[in-house]
């Protein structure tokens, strides 16, 4: 039986690493627990798991890999407090390293418990690149988080991430229909010859089939809608590849996406972490902190704050330099 979630749960992706996820993770969890929200963030870079480290806890309580070898049944009783008020960790790979690869079995299990967590909000680290386990987190929700840098290979790598994401959608709703699913292997396949396989492309291919099967699939993965986060900005005009972005999906995954807000490089974050201190709490007034307060608003009311114009997220992001 498939369970509706408890939770808002806002998984956090992005293709490349050292782009800022797992600070950005912690700070978003830190942030709406200071809001009076009950959150849990949970560690799911498994085999990379360091989001306690920005939390300022050591990892030494068993986690999601303790859960996976099934030394612990329930997820809710692997739940570690905080120094902070109304926020909840649970650990990745904590005593049990190298979980990275996780059976079919194990990870249906895992999403069937992340969903039941007690919190308002599940915020959910996940590992960089396009990992099955990865891409199926991410689609948790409609709209999960991809946070890049400006430069072109996270960038890239981003596109990449979603591309990914999208033909493995794709391919498990055709997993019933085997002439369908041996054509898209064959076309996945395919060498590039110059010009990418786009997803409209996919659709076109999978309707030459099965016309019904291909507007079902057209409808389902229409509804996802990624939301992207700019990090380690020089400036508020930075954002402007945002446009490209949002250009690019739309032409080659067939994707609607909007930018949640923009968040600059600031040296205090750098300073918190070599410090081992968390850095929200250390330093609650910088360039990073009010440009996070900005999406945690947009967040906590999305009717309220439908994504803005992108020219107002720059003057809003100039408003947060100091
Ligand atoms: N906006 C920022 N300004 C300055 N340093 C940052 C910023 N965001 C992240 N960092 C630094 O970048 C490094 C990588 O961040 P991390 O969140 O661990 O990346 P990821 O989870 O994407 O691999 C950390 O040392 C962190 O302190
Ligand atoms: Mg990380």
């Amino acid at each position: 039986m498939i369970l509706e979630p408890r939770s808002v749960i806002i998984p956090i992706a992005s293709g490349k690493g050292g782009v800022g996820k797992s600070v950005f993770a912690a700070s978003l969890a830190i942030s709406l627990a200071g809001q009076g929200e009950e959150v849990v963030a949970v560690d799911l870079d498994l085999g990379g798991a360091n989001l306690h480290t920005y939390l300022g806890l050591p990892n030494t309580n068993p986690g999601i890999g303790d859960f996976l070898k099934q030394r612990h049944d329930r997820l809710q009783d692997l739940l570690v407090p905080t120094a902070i008020d109304k926020l909840r960790f649970l650990p990745g790979d904590g005593k049990t390293p190298f979980m990275a690869n996780i059976s079919t079995q194990q990870r249906h299990k895992l999403l069937e418990q992340l969903k039941q967590l007690p919190a308002r909000y599940v915020i959910v680290d996940l590992g960089a690149g396009s990992a099955l386990n990865t891409m199926n987190l991410f689609g948790l929700t409609a709209s999960g988080i991809m946070v890049t840098t400006m430069d072109t290979p996270a960038l890239m790598n981003a596109l990449v991430f979603l591309r990914n994401f999208m033909f493995a959608n794709i391919l498990s709703l055709a997993a019933d229909h085997p002439p369908v699913k041996k054509m898209l292997l064959e076309l996945y396949r395919r060498p590039a010859n110059g010009t990418n396989l786009t997803v409209d492309e996919v659709y076109h291919r999978i309707a030459g089939h099965d016309p019904l099967l291909a507007r079902e699939i057209r409808e389902h993965c229409g509804r996802f809608s990624p939301r992207f986060v700019y990090n380690m900005a020089d400036q508020a005009e930075d954002l402007r590849v945002a446009k490209k972005v949002s250009a690019t999906l739309k032409k080659n995954i067939s994707l609607t996406s909007s930018t949640l807000g923009l968040l600059f490089h600031d040296p205090a974050v750098r300073i918190a972490v070599r410090k081992n201190r968390v850095f929200l709490k250390d330093r609650p007034d910088t360039p990073y902190a009010r440009g996070l307060a900005a999406i945690v608003a947009r967040l906590q009311n999305p009717a309220n704050n439908p994504a803005p114009h992108l020219e107002n997220l720059i003057s809003e992001a100039r408003g947060h330099q100091a």
